[in-house]
């Protein structure tokens, strides 16, 4: 967010509404992306403009263009004409490393109910999602499709795959499964650049049903078996590499380390789990794992966890961590091996 005054000389009372408000901006920027405004931007351009080609209303369009300014994704240049700047390109849904499911995700309703009901949280320690809901949070997705597609879209993170890729080494593997491994976009990644490997995708039926074609448009489809089921019920075997991305930071304890345990069992002496995941850092540049870590207990009762917090759960299910490779911004990938 931009601030266009020296934060320290404006009164407490003001700073805090600002604070209060802020949630406003990003509803702001997730409507626009909703509308597509983002990639009808490529020159500037006036409200009327834009609205007459997001089928929307320009006078109704323009508090969110100029809440979308305070925020800083988009600009101002004259009157009623907006741009995106630079920080706003990723808005665009074709920008290589696009936001836009992602800021179309975090301010659906099921978001917005989920955090209605946050003081649940606080008050017992059980994630929030199930009071409005019902059911716990990836059970919901697994009964509607149309926001399973937008998580599973918004999930599909390059800066993970970058980092697995120039990080670990592949080299020794054979088969590769990937445990919870969403519609396979990292797996493809893998495989096509590792043409020696074959693997496994295990995921929720509803989901790996939508892996087909991410995989034979990466060219790998036929070095690639599709598992659909549970990881609490039974892990494929025959892994070298047991790949769980973003998996193991969805759970609490107990049921990490069911799915830990379940990976462990499977796994030979020679085989390797590597986790993707956040892990918080003190090299990290913005609020964002803070605020990751609210989002995985309210939602999932699950939370961010360091390196040493990975160990201790790892030596209960007999397993050792054996490399770490951190990024910025508390990406990390870590390896462990059977103790
Ligand atoms: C945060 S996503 C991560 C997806 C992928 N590994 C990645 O890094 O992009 C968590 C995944 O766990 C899957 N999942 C949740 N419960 C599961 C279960 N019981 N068995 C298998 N997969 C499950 C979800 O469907 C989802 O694809």
């Amino acid at each position: 967010m931009t601030t266009s005054y020296d934060v320290e000389s404006v009164p407490a009372a003001l700073r805090v509404r600002e604070l209060m408000t802020t949630g406003l901006l990003s509803q702001a920027v997730s409507v626009l992306c909703e509308l597509n405004v983002p990639d009808v931007l490529s020159i500037p351009r006036s409200n009327t403009d834009i609205a007459e080609e997001v089928d929307a209303d320009a006078e109704g369009l323009l508090p969110f263009l100029r809440a979308a300014c305070a925020a800083g994704v988009l600009s101002e240049p004259a009157p009623r004409t907006f741009e995106l700047t630079e920080v706003g390109q990723v808005l665009k849904s074709d920008h290589p490393t696009s936001m836009r499911n992602m800021c179309a995700l975090t301010c659906r309703e099921e978001f917005n109910r989920t955090w209605a009901n946050a003081i649940h949280t606080a008050r017992t320690g059980e994630p929030c999602f199930s009071v409005p809901y019902g059911k716990p949070f990836f059970e919901y997705m697994a009964s509607n499709r149309e926001f399973a597609t937008l998580f599973d879209k918004a999930m599909t993170s390059s800066a993970a795959v970058d980092n697995l890729l120039s990080s670990y080494d592949f080299s020794r593997a054979r088969h590769v499964v990937d445990v919870g491994g969403g519609r396979g976009a990292m797996l493809a990644s893998l495989l096509k650049n590792n043409p020696h490997l074959t693997g496994t995708l295990l995921d929720l039926p509803h989901v790996v049903a939508n892996a087909e074609g991410i995989m034979a448009e990466a060219g790998v489809a036929d070095r690639v078996t599709l598992v659909p089921g549970s990881f609490f019920d039974e892990i494929p075997p025959a892994g070298d590499v047991y790949l769980l991305s973003r998996v193991i930071g969805n759970w609490n304890d107990a049921d990490s380390l069911r799915i830990l345990a379940a990976v462990r069992a499977v796994m030979k002496p020679d085989s390797r789990m590597v986790i993707v995941g956040q892990m918080p850092s003190a090299s990290d540049r913005t609020h964002y794992p803070r605020q990751l870590d609210l989002y995985m207990f309210a939602l999932l009762g699950a939370r961010l966890r360091s390196y040493d917090e990975y160990q201790e759960l790892f030596t209960q299910v007999n397993l050792t961590a054996t490399d770490q490779w951190n990024f910025p911004d508390s990406e990390s990938v870590l390896e462990a091996r059977p103790a």
